[in-house]
């Protein structure tokens, strides 16, 4: 297929709805081919990739260990149904057993994150007779019924009414807290709130708390270990499963395997996505405690889906996940982590419209403000139209320059592969440099 740039964006826009997006006007970029940190558009323009796409192809494009992993599979065995057993899924399933935290045992394959999110509810409500969930405003579980409910952002609002049963609780987010309180204090104080809505909801009807360990696309929040260390005793304390949703923040991106391994806790459920197959085939995973999967032993667990543990997609797993192991990705992801962090440190401290960097291995974000003192965000939270004025100037400036990455009201994302160099981490930091020297125009006194 050789088709022109300008036939490839008309396919596209003529014949398929893109996400999150008002159609008119919409210009995607017409992606060809990618290898390790960069991928090129139609024309053969080059990029540097530092989201990882969707903060998602953990080990870098273009493993042909992966091709050959999906080649072998394929030749053997495409698909079988989701009741019978493969190879590929019980190795998985192993393998997850053994890298996840906690007494994570088994693992109920899905499509995406939000599907593994929609069933670690189910499987919450069925395992604690429960109905409750508590989740968080600053969060992003998926595009699904349930998933679209827990979620706590704007992209809620047009799947509303949510689903019953959904109550919030605050979020970890220090830099944008009102209340004049150290960090330590203001984390112990989300938990007593957080501990109010348990007892006004009925520590009986709470099944489950779900969050993000180290929230995404809302802003990379941060929360200290006494806060999960807090946040566990509190599940335990009311009998209340703990779901982790590392589908963004797990598979080395944080510079440990899982984010919740930082904290010292594991959860009683833990959903993925994303980093499992490296985004090469679609794949979740809603993987439960060793007591949840013991429940249902001697009880019909309602959940199915035609592509559970799809063979094709498990070989992909479990070549990307030992890549991860075998190239050492994880411990790379914290080393390369710490220069990142330093020099995003470095340009904050040059750059008065940077109000804040936050950082935990390769996941980290920049927010922009236009007053260091007020905070005032160079964006308002949900922007669109006219408020992004200056943010798309930074999204331009990053395209026109060869970086991608995304740019969300008043934040953008430094997410690379976990593959970056040094070198490849600079030649990305200079266009984020000279980018920050136009939102430095628009800082006011
Ligand atoms: C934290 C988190 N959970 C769930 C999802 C949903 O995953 P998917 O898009 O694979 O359904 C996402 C997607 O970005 C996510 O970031």
């Amino acid at each position: 297929m050789s088709l022109s740039t300008e036939k490839i964006i008309q396919l596209n826009k003529d014949y398929t709805l893109f996400e999150w997006n008002m159609q008119g006007g919409y210009a995607p970029l017409p992606v060809d081919h990618a290898k390790g940190v960069y991928f090129w558009d139609t024309d053969g323009k080059r990029f540097i990739d530092f989201n990882s796409q969707l903060m998602s192809v953990n080990i870098g494009h273009g493993d042909q260990r992966i091709t050959q992993a999906v080649v072998a599979q394929m030749e053997k065995l495409a698909y079988a149904n989701p009741y019978a057993a493969t190879e590929a899924r019980g190795v998985l399933g192993e393998l997850l057993a053994k890298i996840t935290p906690g007494n994570l045992k088994k693992s109920f394959f899905t499509l995406g994150g939000s599907e593994a999110n929609e069933n670690a509810v189910k499987i919450a409500r069925m395992a604690s007779g429960k109905h409750k969930i508590l989740a968080r405003y600053r969060s992003y579980h998926g595009g699904t019924a349930m998933s679209m409910g827990l979620t706590g952002d704007p992209r809620r609002w047009a799947s509303e009414p949510q689903p019953p049963g959904i109550m919030r609780i605050p979020d970890p987010y220090y830099y944008r807290s009102r209340l004049k309180l150290t960090e330590a204090e203001f984390m112990q104080e989300c938990l007593n709130q957080t501990e109010d809505v348990i007892k006004f909801e009925g520590p009986n009807n709470v099944a489950a708390i779900i969050m993000e360990t180290v929230t995404g696309t809302n802003g990379i929040i941060i929360p200290t270990k006494e806060y999960y260390q807090g946040l566990r005793m509190l599940c335990d304390k009311y009998g209340i499963f703990l779901i982790l949703d590392e589908v963004m923040c797990g598979f080395g991106r944080t510079g440990k395997m899982f984010a919740c391994e930082h904290y010292g806790i594991a959860p009683d459920i833990m959903t993925m996505a994303k980093g499992l197959t490296s985004s090469y085939l679609p794949l979740g995973d809603c993987i439960v405690s060793e007591e949840i999967g013991k429940y249902f032993d001697n009880k019909v667990l309602y959940a199915g889906l035609t592509y559970g543990g799809h063979a094709v997609s498990c070989a992909a797993a479990i070549a990307a996940i030992n890549i991860i192991i075998d190239d050492k990705l994880v411990e790379k992801a914290a080393a390369t982590g710490a220069y990142l962090a330093q020099r995003e440190d470095e340009l904050k401290a040059r750059h008065p419209s940077v109000g804040d960097v936050r950082h935990i291995g390769l996941f980290t974000i920049f927010e922009l403000v236009k007053n260091q003192t007020t905070k005032e965000p160079m964006a308002p939270y949900n922007a669109g139209g006219k408020d992004m004025e200056v943010m798309n100037l930074v999204k331009k400036f990053f395209h026109d320059n060869g970086l991608f990455t995304f740019v969300r009201w008043n934040n953008f994302f430094v997410n690379p592969p976990l593959t970056i160099t040094r070198e490849e981490l600079d030649e990305g930091l200079e266009i984020v440099d000279r980018a920050l020297e136009i939102t430095d125009e628009f800082v006011t006194a």
